[in-house]
C-alpha cells in the first residue's frame, strides 16, 4: 500500500484544502504531531477493509441528509457519483491509503472531497467518527456472522454424512480416556452436531444485538440537526436504532459476545480436533485422515502429522486470546467513546478470519467425494472400523450391560455390580472378554454372589455382545444406530428449514 509523504501543516496558516496532508481535526493544533504518534494512533492500514462499510454507511447518511432538506440534491448527486469512483479505485487496488488521514473514515472523505469538492465536506454533517466507525463495525461483523453461519451449516451437512454412513460402526465410548460403553461412531459424531448446533445458536443471537444502527448519536449526545434514524436504519438493513446516544458510540459489548461465541465454537472444533489427533495415532488407529490434511516431517520419513486438527487446537488459544482482549479493553471505559475502542479491531478481525478459514477447512476434512472410478462416497476421515471394535473388546465394554441385565431380573443394582466385577476380575486374570465365558463358567465366576448365579440364563449371550448393548440404548439421544439415524434424520430437517 503506497503512502503520501507527510508534510506538516503550520499553525498560522492551517491548510484545509483536499488534497492537502493537514489532518481534518488540526486547525486548533499549534504543532504536528511525531511520526511516531502518527504511526501509533492511525488505523488505516487495519481498519481499510472495512471500507465497503464505511461508504456504504455514508452513502445512507448523505441520502438521509438529503431527503431531510439538510444537504442538497446536488450534494448527494456528487457524494454519490464520488462513492462509486472511489469503490471502483478500492477494486482496483488503486487507492491510496495514507497514514496521515488516521483511518478508513478520514481517508475516504478526504478522497471524496478530492473528487467531489464540496459535497464532499458536507457528508460530515451530524455524524462523527464514533457513530461512523460503531456502524461500520456492525455491518462489518453481521456479514461475518453471516458468512459463519452458513459455514457452521457446510460443516454440519458434512457430519452428518459421515455419521450417517457410520449410524451402525462400534466404537468404544470412553471415559476418563478409559474404554466405557459401546456406542456407535455415529453417535459420538452427533455430538459434535448437537454442539455446533448451539453455535450457530449463539452466532445468530449475537447478529439480533449487532444489527443495531448507532449512527444518529453522532460523537456523543445526539446531533441537533433533525435526522431520520429510522430512514438510515432501514436502508441499512438494521432492525432498529439504539436508543442511547451514550452507549451506541461507546461500547462494544456486541463484538465480545462475538468473540465468546467464536471462542466457544472453536473450543468445540479444538475437542474433535483432539479426538482426530489421538485416534490418527497409531498408537489408537481408529481412523486416517485424507493425506491433504496433514504434512511430513524433514526428518523422518514415516510419518504423516495432522497438521490440521493441531493448527485448530492452537488457534483455540488466539481466538481465547482475543475474548480476553476485548473484555479488558472494555473493563475501565468511561462513557462515552475512548480511543481504547479503536483496539477492538484487529482481535475481532483476527477472531473472524480465524473462525470462518478453520470452519472451510472443517467442513472439507469431514466432507466426502463421490470416487469417478467406484462410484463410491470416499470420506476424508477414514474410518478403520476393526481397530475399533477390537477396542472394544480389550476393555469389558458391555460390563453394564451383564450388570442392567441381572437388575432386570430382580437382583439390586449394588448387587449386579458386584457380581459382574468378580467377572470382569476373572477375564481380567484369563485375559478374555465377558462374551467369551460360558454360561457355566460365568455362573462359576460370580459364586461369590449365590444370588446371580441362578439369574444367568442362556439369553445372557445376546446381552454381552456389542450388538445387543448398542441396540438396547433404544430412547432419544441414545447410541442404539436406529435412534442414531432418527437424530440424523430430524438434524438434517432443521439443517435444511434454516
Ligand atoms: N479510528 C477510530 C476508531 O477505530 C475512529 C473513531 C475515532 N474518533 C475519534 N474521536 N478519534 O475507533
Amino acid at each position: 500500500m503506497a503512502e503520501h509523504n507527510p508534510t506538516s501543516p503550520s499553525a498560522d496558516t492551517p491548510d484545509t484544502t483536499a488534497n492537502s496532508a493537514a489532518k481534518a481535526w488540526s486547525g486548533r493544533f499549534s504543532e504536528p504531531v511525531s511520526d511516531l504518534v502518527k504511526r501509533y494512533t492511525a488505523s488505516v492500514f487495519f481498519d481499510n477493509r472495512m471500507a465497503e462499510q464505511d461508504i456504504r454507511g455514508s452513502i445512507a447518511h448523505a441520502r438521509m441528509l438529503a431527503r431531510q432538506g439538510i444537504i442538497g440534491e446536488q450534494d448527494l448527486a456528487d457524494i454519490e457519483r464520488g462513492m462509486a469512483t472511489i469503490r471502483e479505485e478500492i477494486a482496483r487496488g488503486e487507492f491510496v491509503w495514507n497514514l496521515d488521514d488516521e483511518d478508513v473514515h478520514l481517508n475516504i472523505e478526504k478522497r471524496l472531497t478530492a473528487l467531489v469538492g464540496d459535497a464532499g465536506k458536507r457528508l460530515h454533517t451530524g455524524r462523527s467518527r464514533n457513530d461512523q466507525v460503531a456502524t461500520d463495525i456492525r455491518l462489518w461483523l453481521r456479514d461475518a456472522i453471516d458468512t459463519i453461519l452458513s459455514l457452521i451449516g457446510e460443516f454440519q451437512s458434512a457430519v452428518l454424512d459421515l455419521a450417517e454412513h457410520h449410524a451402525d460402526t462400534p466404537l468404544p465410548g470412553f471415559t476418563h480416556l478409559q474404554v466405557a460403553q459401546p456406542v456407535t461412531f455415529g453417535h459420538h459424531l452427533m455430538a459434535y452436531f448437537e454442539m455446533t448446533r448451539r453455535d450457530a445458536e449463539r452466532f445468530a443471537d449475537c447478529r439480533k444485538r449487532v444489527n443495531r444502527l448507532p449512527l444518529g448519536a453522532a460523537a456523543l449526545a445526539g446531533t441537533t440537526f433533525s435526522i431520520d434514524r429510522e430512514f438510515v436504519a432501514e436502508q441499512l438493513g438494521f432492525d432498529e436504532v439504539c436508543f442511547n446516544s451514550l452507549d451506541a458510540v461507546s461500547d462494544r459489548d456486541f463484538a465480545i459476545e462475538f468473540c465468546a461465541a467464536s471462542a466457544l465454537l472453536l473450543t468445540h472444533l479444538s475437542r474433535l480436533s483432539e479426538e482426530l489427533i489421538l485416534w490418527m495415532s497409531p498408537r489408537v488407529g481408529f481412523i486416517d485422515l485424507a493425506d491433504r490434511f496433514c504434512t511430513g516431517s524433514s526428518i523422518m520419513p514415516q510419518k504423516k502429522n495432522p497438521d490440521v486438527p493441531e493448527l485448530v487446537r492452537g488457534k483455540t488459544g488466539r481466538v481465547n486470546g482475543s475474548l480476553i482482549a476485548l473484555l479488558t479493553l472494555m473493563k475501565g471505559q468511561p462513557l462515552a467513546y475512548n480511543k481504547d475502542n479503536q483496539e477492538d479491531k484487529e482481535p475481532l478481525f483476527d477472531t473472524a478470519d480465524t473462525v470462518i478459514d478453520t470452519l472451510r477447512i472443517y467442513a472439507d476434512m469431514m466432507g466426502s467425494r463421490i470416487d469417478p472410478d467406484s462410484g463410491k462416497r470416499v470420506f476424508n476421515v477414514r474410518v478403520k472400523a476393526d481397530a475399533m471394535r477390537s477396542a472394544l473388546r480389550q476393555g469389558y465394554a458391555t460390563a453394564t450391560d451383564l450388570a442392567d441385565y441381572l437388575v432386570k431380573k430382580g437382583l439390586p443394582f449394588r448387587d449386579a455390580h458386584e457380581a459382574v466385577a468378580l467377572a470382569v476380575r476373572a477375564a481380567e486374570k484369563r485375559g478374555i472378554d465377558l462374551p467369551e465365558f460360558t454360561l457355566d463358567e460365568l455362573r462359576a465366576e460370580m459364586a461369590g454372589l449365590p444370588r446371580a448365579v441362578p439369574l444367568l440364563e442362556a439369553d445372557v449371550a445376546s446381552v454381552l455382545t456389542v450388538e445387543g448393548s448398542l441396540a438396547a440404548r433404544d430412547h432419544v439421544g441414545g447410541t442404539a444406530p436406529s435412534r442414531v439415524r432418527d437424530a440424523i434424520a430430524k438434524a438434517r430437517a432443521r439443517l435444511k428449514s434454516r
